[in-house]
């Protein structure tokens, strides 16, 4: 299988601050979906704003689909939906902002307003389309950012605690969109039950390095790894006496 996303040795800091992560190496395969966990200000976020090219690295490589990471270039091949939805959105309704992408990519206009259509009425929002963004609640906006990050459609999808702000059917929604979308994925979250019915893998991260790096049933059923790193053993992994759980990787 190829390689989708091959990071090497990576080491990220802000200005201010000492290194919030250090010695990072992953690689992601085309098609696989990775989930990335870790306590508060263990530098999720921050590793998705290198893959984007939106923060430098100290030292390190980032190889997308075989090509550099260039900071501040435009890299149409990954989507990234921001954790803060306010950081994500700034046009002015939301139609122009889920077309920003679109026609950053230089497609024409019928193929942006294609995209724009398809994009916003697979997650179920294309009634939102003429809104100004500002009045979004903050569960629409979240479900605009995905369509933003979508309409690119990119090869490679970071997405940053995505459920969060979303009521259950839009959650479902969510999970039903992910399970069947092609691209391969890293997506970030405190929502562990989101996270093993979609993910193949999942990532631990504490204080900016990873401590462990398995199949996602494996690493988030290691009570004693978990709770080494400021995590639970999600409610599914416990042993059950009636199965209901309907993700195939428990065997709760
Ligand atoms: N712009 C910034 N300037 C200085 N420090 C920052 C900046 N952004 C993040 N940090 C710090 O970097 C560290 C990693 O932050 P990051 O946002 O990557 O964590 P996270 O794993 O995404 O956390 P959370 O689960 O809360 O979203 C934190 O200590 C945070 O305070
Ligand atoms: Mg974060």
């Amino acid at each position: 299988m190829s390689v989708a996303l091959a990071i090497d040795d990576l080491c990220l800091a802000y200005q201010d601050r000492a290194e919030v992560l250090t010695d990072l190496s992953l690689r992601i395969a085309s098609g696989e979906r990775v989930a990335l966990v870790g306590p508060n200000g263990a530098g999720k976020s921050s590793l998705f704003l290198a893959i984007a090219g939106i923060l430098k690295p100290v030292s390190g490589r980032i190889n997308l689909f075989g090509n550099e990471v260039k900071p501040g270039a435009f890299h149409p091949d990954v989507g990234l939906i921001f954790q803060q939805a306010d950081d994500q959105l700034f046009c002015p309704t939301v139609e122009d902002d889920v077309a920003f992408g679109p026609r950053n990519l230089g497609l024409d206009a019928d193929a942006v307003a294609e995209r724009v259509a398809s994009s916003l009425a697979v997650v179920g929002a294309s009634e939102l389309a003429q809104r100004p963004v500002h009045h979004l609640s903050g569960g629409e906006k979240r479900i605009v950012c995905i369509a933003g990050a979508l309409a690119l459609q990119p090869r490679l999808l970071l997405c940053d605690e995505p459920t969060s702000g979303l009521d259950l059917r839009n959650r479902r929604c969510l999970i039903r969109l992910l399970q069947s979308a092609q691209q391969a994925m890293l997506i970030a979250s405190h929502d562990l039950e989101f996270l093993l019915e979609v993910c193949d893998r999942a990532l631990l991260l504490d204080a900016g390095r990873m401590v462990a790096n398995g199949q996602v049933a494996a690493v988030f059923g290691d009570v004693a790894l978990m709770e080494a790193h400021g995590q639970e053993r999600p409610h599914s992994l416990h042993p059950h006496h009636v199965r209901h759980h309907q993700h195939p990787r428990s065997d709760a």
